[in-house]
């Protein structure tokens, strides 16, 4: 436990070991489930609880903050790493009620079984007093659920955004002290968690832009007590600039694609674009997400398996049409035995992306001249495709 400003302490819970989350995203870094105590003259609230595995760390800190009674705990987020220890709190506090908005409200109750009875249903923009604070709410829907909503506290200008603007980071700061750090981990959450809800989060800059944010206290990592950081980090996630960047995800099982990525990887370089290149057997998938954010091309290069693509590049394939990415453009290359549909198949798989797919270029067998006389064509296209969006020289 700790105190933020006066009366209002950090309770939450740091996890140190956790590695997987969703039991899909790396968390190299482990993570941490951050809930706040607003301690007013005459309310007592507690901002969002902690993820279920952590329950006893939150309720030692709400011991040793020696909060008395709760009176009040803010859901802001379904989302059981933020929710899932509400029910022990209302155990321990049975009087205290659960502030929330009406879709979070109906996701509680489907996900934890929350009696309705113990609700109190706040709408977007309204104001709680607790005697000598006051909490206004905010839906800032998609950040990244539909019920997902964030409080500002008013006398002492902070917001809690919930999951928004955080970071899968332990770390036993309260407060960022090491900006270079933060911003990999929160450009990591951002491209793992937000990046498919860009549009959704530029409306909710808007509106937070329209309050006097001091600090930002988010539900992962640590908290902003300087918000311009993130906030114009954000801003430059969500626009539509890409940079003059080729990400390159690929498998080869017996180096004849390899000799094209390497070939094309070199001619790219030729050509002055950055190059993310991941051997999709050993990559980390939270760094390609990363790459994701910025990239102005995606290509897949794969072998042909089975009549169809290598699974680990279906599988970027899959996850790079999930996190829609705002690149421009995509490609694919890669080798073949005696036929297949492996180009077809990856097209398919990205079709949430709205990007111009580049000319593939395909090898029967180990690369010829000719093939890779194609890749220095697809390279030359890239270069002239970034030129036209005036990202390269
Ligand atoms: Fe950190 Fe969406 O929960």
């Amino acid at each position: 436990m700790r105190q933020l400003v006066p009366n209002v302490y950090a309770v939450g819970a740091i996890d140190w070991d956790r590695r997987l989350f969703d039991e899909l995203i790396p968390l190299p870094d482990g993570t941490s489930y951050n809930a706040y105590v607003v301690k007013g003259s005459e309310k007592t609230a507690l901002l969002d609880t902690v993820d279920p595995t952590k329950t006893e760390v939150l309720i030692e800190n709400l011991a040793r903050a020696d909060i008395g009674k709760i009176d009040y705990v803010v859901a802001h987020h379904g989302e059981q790493d933020h929710s899932g220890a509400i029910p022990d709190v209302l155990v321990l506090y049975p009087n205290a009620k659960v502030v929330t908005n009406a879709k979070c409200k109906a996701t509680l109750i489907d996900l934890l079984h929350i009696d309705e009875e113990k609700f109190l249903t706040i709408s977007d923009g309204q104001t709680m007093s607790l005697g000598d604070k006051a909490l206004q709410f905010l839906d800032i829907p998609w950040v990244h659920w539909p019920e997902t909503m964030g409080t500002y506290l008013q006398e002492d200008g902070i917001l809690f955004p919930c999951d928004f603007f955080g970071s899968h980071l332990a770390t036993s700061s309260l407060v960022v002290d090491d900006e270079a750090v933060v911003y990999e981990a929160a450009k990591r959450y951002y491209a793992e968690i937000m990046m498919p809800f860009r549009t959704a989060i530029r409306k909710n800059l808007e509106k937070i832009a329209k309050l006097n944010v001091e600090m930002i206290a988010p539900s992962h990592g640590p908290v902003y007590d300087k918000p311009g950081f993130i906030v114009d980090a954000y801003k430059d996630w969500v626009s539509d600039q890409v940079k003059n960047e080729v990400l390159l995800a690929y498998v080869s099982m017996h180096d004849s694609t390899r000799k094209m990525v390497e070939h094309f990887v070199d001619a790219l370089i030729e050509r002055d674009i950055t190059v993310r290149q991941f051997n999709l057997t050993g990559a980390d998938i939270g760094k390609l997400a990363i790459s994701l954010v910025d990239t102005a091309t995606i290509v897949l290069g794969s072998p042909t398996v089975l009549a169809g693509a290598h699974p680990q590049v279906a599988y970027a394939a899959i996850l790079a049409n999930a996190l829609r990415p705002k690149a421009k453009f995509a490609s694919i290359i890669g080798s073949y035995g005696w036929g297949g549909r492996m180009v077809e198949q990856l097209t398919g798989l990205i079709s949430n992306l709205k990007v111009d797919v580049l000319e593939p270029v395909t090898a029967k067998g180990h690369a010829r001249d000719d093939d890779f006389a194609a890749l220095d064509r697809l390279a030359d296209e890239i270069l002239a495709k970034h030129r036209e969006l005036g990202i390269a020289g």
